[in-house]
């Protein structure tokens, strides 16, 4: 029998790399997208649709939203599914600020929302249930590197919401005996990446320089250091997790540290753009070495409070599940970079399952 595996969240970056990942293992995927007034609102999954020899027989949309309780519910029980990923969220850390309630009615309630979907269908020993919680939780670090016992000290709407997520998973497990686990995720990119994530906007920035459609790329915080991973091996962690015997959280990283700024560098080195910085703050920009200004810095782009660092020690996975990040650093950038310039160039980018 095939399992069945329901993703929430499925036409996000790891929704995307997920259904892949699934249904190459032969589940049944079922995926939940939001009513959008484009067509073209799931593109991340066009490669599993245009394939013809692929999966897609075995995979399926469904409308629904994290806010309304009562479409969850029904979605689950009319799937039961055996595995439940909520990826779902408002995840970027900067609109979090603007959008702060909204955060939480997705990010906090509609996690809850999912839990008690399980349990009032009587699913608490059938469904496994992924969280898709952050190193966000960090926040203003209180240890380093951080793990499974670091505390948690969040500096976002987004975080505080995503805290009241993972608590309430945890709940879930010990009150109900569910199989309900966080994965705490550090930042994981890919050539899916959301564009006002920093790395895509950097390579999507830099691709659209090198070929004269645009001369500058505005950042804000250019020195916050995070663990960057590939999207495609930290969903294959997610998946782990739920095949254990023991629910239990984990930290899934990298186990390495760089700059917004060594991002930067190392993204235009590979298209022949050696960069210097000059001047301090909201004033530095970088310029190339014909003597072009092509990166400055502006204060919209920084942050009320900001994540400074963030580096994870990822050995519990290493011990238990066998994970480790398999993407270095160098061929993340690289991956980003040609995909973007191929984007540009031709329209489309190389499939990114492949
Ligand atoms: P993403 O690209 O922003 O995808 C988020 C997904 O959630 C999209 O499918 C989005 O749908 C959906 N969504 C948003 N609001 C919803 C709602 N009200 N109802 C139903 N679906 C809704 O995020 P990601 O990078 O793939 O990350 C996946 C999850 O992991 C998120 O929960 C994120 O917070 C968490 N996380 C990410 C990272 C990272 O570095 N990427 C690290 C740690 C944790 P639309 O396509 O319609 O917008
Ligand atoms: N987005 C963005 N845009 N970030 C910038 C910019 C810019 O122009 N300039 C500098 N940064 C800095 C941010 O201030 C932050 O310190 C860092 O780059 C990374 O920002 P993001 O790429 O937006 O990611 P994030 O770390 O805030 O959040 C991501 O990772 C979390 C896990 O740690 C998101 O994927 C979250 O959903 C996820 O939980």
């Amino acid at each position: 029998i095939m399992k069945k595996a329901l993703i929430f969240g499925v036409t996000g970056q790891d929704g995307a790399y997920l259904a892949d990942a699934l249904l190459k293992k032969d589940y049944v995927v079922h995926g939940v997208k939001r009513r959008q007034s484009s067509l073209s609102s799931a593109t991340r999954l066009d490669p599993i649709f245009k394939d013809p020899i692929q999966r897609k027989t075995n995979f399926t949309l469904h409308y629904g939203d994290l806010t309304d309780a009562l479409s969850i519910s029904s979605l689950v029980s009319k799937i039961k599914p055996d595995e439940i990923y909520n990826l779902a969220a408002q995840s970027h850390v900067a609109v979090s600020f603007v959008i702060p309630a909204y955060t939480a009615q997705v990010d906090a309630l509609g996690t809850s929302n999912i839990l008690e979907a399980i349990r009032m269908n009587g699913l608490e020993n059938k469904a496994k249930f992924y969280q898709a919680s952050t190193s966000e939780l960090y926040g203003k670090v209180l240890e380093v590197p951080q793990s499974e016992t670091t505390p948690f000290n969040p500096q976002s709407p987004y975080s505080i919401a995503k805290m009241y997520a993972f608590y309430m998973t945890k709940l879930y497990r010990e009150a109900y005996g569910m199989f309900a686990t966080n994965g705490i995720l550090f930042n994981h990119e890919s050539p899916l990446r959301g564009e006002n994530f920093v790395t895509r906007k950097i390579t999507l920035g830099l691709s659209k320089i090198k070929l004269g459609h645009e001369k500058k790329l505005s950042l804000g915080n250019i020195d916050a250091k995070r663990d960057w991973g590939h999207a495609k091996d930290y969903v294959n962690a997610m998946w782990k997790i739920l095949q254990t015997d023991e629910p239990r959280d984990y930290v899934i990283a990298t186990g390495e540290q760089y700059s917004v700024r060594d991002f930067v560098e190392k993204a235009a080195l590979l298209i022949d753009l050696k960069i210097h910085w000059e001047g301090e703050g909201i004033n530095e920009v970088g310029i190339d070495q014909d003597g072009r200004t092509i990166i400055d810095i502006r204060e919209e782009y920084y942050r009320p409070a900001e994540v400074e660092t963030l580096l994870g020690d990822p050995s519990l996975a290493k011990k238990d599940l066998n994970w480790q990040s398999e993407t270095t650093f160098d061929s993340l950038v690289e991956e980003m970079m040609i995909s973007d310039l191929a984007l540009l160039k031709e329209g489309q980018m190389p499939n990114p399952f492949k």
